[in-house]
């Protein structure tokens, strides 16, 4: 299973797209429509949120699992796309029945409470993702599987739109919305979607039993999780490689090996504690060259050094077996590359993660300068074609992680893409029956 090692947006689509070759399903366990996994094939640019990037490959199934929140509009509008991009999504994409839906109200609240006086401002995407997940956590929220049974989506939609409209009124003096025009709109959508419904954790687990392999693709990150992540300032989900049981419905000793993937530097959008993210002109130049602008929301992302201390957390959270280092071109011009190697609260080394997001305002990064190499990366296939201080930049990352560099992308492309050799060969022979 692959895991974003940071805060998101690691290029988990690219290597995800890669992989899927070895597997004959892939499952998303989490999150929603907030993701954006990119994905360039033959120069033809790909950005999908909900639906799995498997459905990109031929003969691959995709699913979405019970643990993510569902849009239905904007399922159907990706599945739209991917139609017209004349790829395959009937009788290879399924939605499990017990997943939930996202709602309009849901992104009503959200947008109001996020430019509330007195309220933590997240810097959400804005998609509803937290207030769905609220409902599902109180037990008011709608299942997919209650969608598609149009008397009992028209009593929920009535309920909560009244409760809803009083709630957002007297907090924030919003909008009223319309229970009629909504229930006619999501009945429309649910007739759409019915055809990709399942109950998918039958489907996942049947494909163990016969055999076959999973590969589930997180959304977000390690620092993003509910749990684990740098609360509040998170998503609403467990992004962490737990969630993946949890959020398919496949037992956890069937999970044999973690993938984490993280940037060759770090970056992080929203708000929140970044303890190396870089301010001045070296950050701009990592936005530029990285093009770290959302593919969800277009909003310029935070840039920063690689975090050792963070990467050593996720490991242990996740249980990472083994880093997927992208974006490595992204540094080809620098001189020397800072690498945050230790953290300091009040000038004490400290070897833990704060609780508290006010912990990490005390937190200061000791960094160690790593030689630029100064030359171009970009597409290379071989470890051995890399730069001598290329070559060492990642065997610091695995001696100071203790996880090996299974591969490293060095483009957007397909192909960009080193493998270890260990790596390639644990994927195509991989255990059947295991994720
Ligand atoms: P939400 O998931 O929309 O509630 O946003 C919560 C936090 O997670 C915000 O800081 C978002 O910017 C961040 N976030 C959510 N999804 C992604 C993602 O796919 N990549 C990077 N950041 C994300």
């Amino acid at each position: 299973m692959i895991v974003g090692a940071q805060w998101g947006d690691e290029g988990k689509g690219k290597i995800v797209d890669v992989l899927s070759e070895s597997f004959s399903v892939v499952a998303r366990y989490a999150g929603g429509h907030n993701a954006g996994h990119t994905v360039i094939i033959n120069g033809k640019k790909f950005v999908l949120q909900l639906v799995p990037c498997g459905v990109l490959r031929q003969g691959c199934r995709s699913v979405i699992g019970n643990g993510v929140v569902l849009d239905p509009m904007a399922f159907l509008k990706e599945v739209a796309a991917l139609r017209d991009a004349g790829l395959k999504v009937d009788g290879n994409l399924f939605v499990s029945n017990r997943a939930h839906v996202i709602l309009p109200y849901h992104r009503m609240i959200e947008l109001a409470a996020e430019n509330a006086p007195g309220r933590v401002k997240i810097g959400t995407t804005s998609r509803g993702i937290g207030p769905a997940y609220e409902d599902k956590m109180g037990r008011r929220g709608l299942r997919v599987a209650d969608l598609l049974d149009l008397q009992l989506l028209k009593k929920h939609i009535e309920n909560a739109v009244r409760e809803k409209n009083m709630i957002a009124h007297a907090l924030f003096n919003s909008e009223p919305l319309d229970a009629d025009k909504m229930y006619a709109e999501y009945a429309a959508a649910a007739e759409k979607i019915a055809p990709f419904v399942a109950d998918t954790a039958v489907l996942l687990n049947q494909a163990l039993a016969a055999g076959e392999s999973i590969l589930f693709e997180g959304a977000q990150g390690t620092m993003l999780d509910i749990d684990h992540g740098t609360y509040p300032f998170v998503t609403s989900s467990s992004a962490t490689s737990g969630g993946a049981a949890t959020g398919t419905g496949i037992a956890p000793n069937a999970i044999d090996s973690v993938i984490g993937l993280t940037k060759a530097y770090c970056t992080r959008v929203g708000e929140g504690p970044f303890p190396s993210e870089e301010k001045g002109d070296a950050g701009q130049q990592l936005r530029v060259r990285g093009n770290e602008f959302g593919a969800v929301t277009g909003r310029p992302r935070r840039t920063g050094w690689l975090d050792l201390p963070l990467l050593r957390y996720a490991r242990m959270i996740n249980g990472i077996s083994w880093l997927v280092v992208t974006k490595l071109d992204v540094l080809d011009e620098l001189a020397e590359i800072p690498v945050c190697v230790g953290l300091k609260i009040d000038g004490k080394p400290t070897g833990e993660i704060p609780a508290q997001a006010s912990g990490f305002d005390k937190i200061e990064c000791v960094y160690h300068k790593m030689p630029g190499w100064r030359a171009s990366t970009q597409g290379a296939t071989e470890f051995g074609q890399l730069p001598k201080a290329a070559q060492e930049y990642l065997a610091f990352v695995e001696k100071e992680t203790g996880v090996r560099v299974g591969m490293v992308s060095t483009g957007p492309e397909r192909d960009q893409i080193i493998f270890a050799d260990e790596f390639a060969r644990e994927m195509q022979t991989r255990s059947p029956g295991k994720v």
